[in-house]
């Protein structure tokens, strides 16, 4: 009798496993609901019409159309992404319904609606999702003006409105959002001055203000030392040369109203990767060592008053692709680096330049000027672009400048009677430039901003510490505190005074780097705390004396104390292995930190390289991740080392499948997981797993388990070890594809555990449990 009630309870949990398999991480009910009235809100968009229950959403291929991303069972990301032409939603849509029902959704932090039709004012109500740090509306009918409500968003990083048709002036309170990163709102028609406060946002890296009714002198963004990309084309400011930071990598300022000339010190933005101050009224020298920055790519003075002497001696940049410097009043010879090399679009028409390959002024108008002799640009020395740079600000800008303001005027006055016979470079040439520069700043855009996290569970806060305060916390660093060495530098394990243990990783970082660099790390950093990760508690930066640049980089994590995951399974703790159970609880904590580290922060990290010897225990067990893909680690690091790469896995790194590589190496680990043999090599890897295959294809228990850790054979039960055995060589699949998701994974070793631990509840009140009778009561002795 017991034992046919232990069957059936067996039975139905395994018929519980074939029915809540395809549901392996069953979105609310009532959020399932609220994607079916926004479907219907958006008159059942063509992207959205094979889908009629979304009870399954969150285990869908994300495609480029729709994509809903959830971390525990509720939706952190939602993308519907609408046919380019889409006309406007019909006369019964309403933008308020609209939002009622995405407020359903409170914990979004994504929401990217693009192409969708919607119209109307964005409602008050969007305060609601106060969760929200990505927003992409862009290419939608939406009108007014950005409400007030939009400033309670507080973890807003990226706000994307761009080919909308809003209006008003960007509001004042847009300087009190604290970790706006991109702020885009191409093609609006908005109006007015930019507000002052805009150069409060300190994490903003890209803005966008392209196609506008905006006027007047920008602001100073001086201020603003992570600003990388700054957009104006197409709308009225000036006079004045925006003031900006010197890193920046994208500047358009094409059709705009400046005047004067170039500042001087633009030849020292040394990142400058995009410049284009094209169509506006900018007069005076040119300066020619702007061709030769760095990683300069494109270059676009045309259609402006910029005067001086060319040389063919000139040096130009490597990485230049293009450059036009049309229409101007330029003198002398191209450049030879320019011209020689056809991979290069270069434009020169319409100067004063001595050539007969691209139409120039007529001669006439050309010699009336007193340009054609006398100014002849700074030298031109082959020295490094560094010590070139400062020449040029001294030399081109100063005394020149001032010098040709009054011819200018004159040439301007000619110019206007002078034949117009324009002959622009093919169509073709230009439109096949293509340049990524700015959707790839967009990408990683999302990264940054600075304020620190408060902690949120039983670890404390994130905080600054004082290197006074490390080093009295490892003796000075003492060799009795050091942990050991990794690619990525020293650690070492310290006290701090309130008696608690912290490891502490230490960075040796390339030299001349501020600590702005980091900001963005360091707040990606802050973020990894979970109970399942060696969470991060602090950092502290150690800084060069001469220069105030930032040598050194200490990271402060949790001390984990139980030693390793292999450990714990080949030499146990305290001479115990680890047990079937605990085993699968570790896989458990491991999985759910995986999936913390892909949907739990934003940006997710991917491609962590895990290792058994990665998976730290502490005193209850707990298993917990303690090497991640820190982006700090590949970047700024003075090793050669770069992550990644041990393992088959992590070597198909297509962004599409990023999420696959690190359920690859959890299935490495879940191998030695099982068979209870540390598994050093690819080669190891592949000839266990054929071996699980073979085990688990032949039917009979004792079979299946010769593969199995003999600690872990003698007491668990065949279902469970069997579902992980699957689940462990599905992970190992070659093909990213046929990986299961994170979540799939974990469901299934959810169910393994319960199924194991309803097998030990029974075997131990019961003498004739049915299972033992599977493998010898007397290896239990042995
Ligand atoms: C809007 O009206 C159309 C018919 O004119 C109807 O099919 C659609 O369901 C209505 N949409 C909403 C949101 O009421
Ligand atoms: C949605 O599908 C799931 C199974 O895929 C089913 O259990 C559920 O009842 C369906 N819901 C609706 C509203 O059809
Ligand atoms: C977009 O609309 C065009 C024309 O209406 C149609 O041919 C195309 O299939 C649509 N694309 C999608 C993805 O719905
Ligand atoms: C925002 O949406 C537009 C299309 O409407 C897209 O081109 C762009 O890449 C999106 N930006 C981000 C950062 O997702
Ligand atoms: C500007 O946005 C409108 C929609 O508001 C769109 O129709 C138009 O194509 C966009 N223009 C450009 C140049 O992208
Ligand atoms: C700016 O736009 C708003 C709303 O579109 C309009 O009411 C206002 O008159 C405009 N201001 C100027 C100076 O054009
Ligand atoms: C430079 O800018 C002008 C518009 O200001 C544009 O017409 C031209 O195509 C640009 N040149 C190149 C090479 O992109
Ligand atoms: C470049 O050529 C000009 C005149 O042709 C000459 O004066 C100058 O010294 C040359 N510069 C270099 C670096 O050779």
């Amino acid at each position: 009798m017991a034992i046919q009630n232990h069957l059936l309870k067996l039975f139905i949990l395994c018929l519980g496993s074939i029915i809540l398999v395809p549901c392996s991480s069953q979105l609310q009910t009532s959020q399932a609901w609220s994607l079916l009235r926004i479907q219907h809100l958006l008159n059942y968009p063509s992207v959205l019409s094979s889908s009629n229950n979304f009870t399954d959403i969150c285990d869908a291929e994300p495609n480029p159309y729709f994509t809903v991303v959830c971390y525990e069972e509720s939706i952190t990301q939602l993308h519907i992404v609408g046919n380019e032409s889409t006309p406007p939603l019909p006369k019964n849509f309403s933008i308020h319904s609209f939002f009622t029902t995405l407020t359903r959704l409170p914990n979004l932090k994504v929401l990217s609606l693009r192409s969708l039709g919607l119209w109307g004012h964005i409602p008050a109500k969007i305060s609601r999702l106060s969760s929200l740090e990505i927003v992409n509306i862009s290419s939608n009918y939406l009108y007014g003006v950005i409400p007030h409500e939009v400033s309670y968003l507080k973890n807003l990083q990226t706000l994307i409105l761009d080919h909308n048709m809003f209006g008003g002036q960007i509001p004042d309170w847009i300087g009190s959002l604290p970790l706006l990163t991109v702020l885009s709102v191409k093609n609006n028609s908005f109006n007015g001055t930019l507000p002052d406060s805009i150069s409060k946002l300190e994490s903003l890296r890209v803005l966008v203000l392209s196609s506008n009714i905006f006027h007047g002198k920008v602001p100073d963004l001086s201020s603003l030392t992570n600003l990388q990309m700054l957009d104006l084309e197409e709308n009225y400011f000036g006079p004045e040369f925006p003031n900006v930071g010197k890193k920046l990598v994208y500047l358009m300022l094409r059709k705009n109203k400046f005047t004067d000339n170039l500042p001087a010190e633009i030849t020292s933005w040394y990142q400058l990767q995009w410049l284009d101050v094209s169509s506006n009224r900018f007069v005076g020298p040119f300066q020619p060592s702007l061709l030769s920055l760095p990683y300069i790519t494109y270059l676009n003075i045309s259609g402006n008053r910029f005067t001086g002497m060319l040389f063919q001696n000139m040096s130009c940049s490597d990485a230049l692709e293009s450059a036009d410097l049309s229409e101007n009043l330029l003198t002398g010879s191209m450049p030879a680096c320019l011209i020689s090399n056809s991979n290069k679009i270069v434009v020169y028409s319409e100067n004063c330049l001595a050539t007969k390959t691209q139409s120039q002024h007529p001669s006439s108008f050309c010699q009336n000027q007193a340009l054609a002799v006398g100014i002849v640009p700074h030298k031109q020395k082959k020295v490094s672009v560094v010590k070139a740079i400062r020449l040029v600000c001294v030399v081109g800008g100063v005394i020149i400048g001032s010098l040709l303001v009054a011819i200018l005027i004159l040439v301007a006055i000619r110019r206007v009677n002078a034949s117009r016979a324009k002959k622009r470079p093919p169509r073709s040439l230009i439109e096949h430039a293509s340049y990524n520069i700015p959707s790839k700043l967009l990408a990683d855009a999302r990264y940054i901003s600075q304020t620190m996290k408060l902690g949120a569970f039983g670890v404390s806060s994130y905080r600054l510490f004082s290197l006074e305060e490390l080093e009295a916390a490892t003796n000075n660093f003492e060799t009795s505190a050091f942990m050991g060495e990794g690619s990525h530098g020293q650690m070492y394990r310290g006290s701090l005074h309130d008696g608690s243990m912290v490891a502490i990783r230490c960075l040796k970082l390339k030299k001349g780097q501020s600590c702005q660099n980091f900001n963005r790390h360091i707040e990606l950093i802050s973020k990894l705390r979970h109970r399942h990760l060696v969470s991060a508690l602090g950092h502290c930066f150690e800084y060069y004396l001469d220069d105030s640049t930032v040598s050194r980089l200490f990271l402060i994590f949790e001390y984990v104390s139980n030693g390793t995951l292999r450990n714990s399974i080949s030499e146990g703790i305290g001479g115990q292995k680890l047990t079937w159970s605990q085993r699968i609880a570790a896989a458990i904590g491991v999985a759910r930190g995986i999936q913390f580290l892909h949907a739990g922060i934003i940006p997710g990290l991917f491609a962590n390289n895990l290792k058994i010897t990665n998976i730290l225990l502490d005193q209850n067990l707990v298993a917990k991740i303690s090497s991640y893909n820190l982006p700090v680690l590949s970047e700024s690091v003075r090793s050669e080392v770069v992550a990644g790469g041990s393992s088959n896995g992590t070597k198909d790194g297509k962004t599409k499948h990023l999420d696959k590589i690190d359920v690859y190496d959890f299935g490495v680990i879940l191998l030695e997981i099982i068979s209870g043999r540390p598994i050093t090599s690819q080669h190891e890897t592949s000839i266990i797993k054929n071996e699980l295959q073979a085990s688990t294809a032949v039917d009979g228990s004792s079979k299946m388990k010769s593969i199995v850790d003999p600690v872990v054979r003698r007491a668990c039960c065949d279902e469970s070890l069997k579902t992980v055995m699957e689940i462990c060589i599905r992970c190992l699949s070659k093909e990213p594809t046929e990986r299961p998701s994170v979540d799939d994974v974990l469901w299934n070793l959810q169910f393994a555990a319960q199924v194991q631990d309803a097998w030990r509840k029974d075997s131990s009140s019961s003498e004739s449990s049915p299972f033992s009778s599977y493998e010898p009561r007397r290896s239990l002795a042995a």
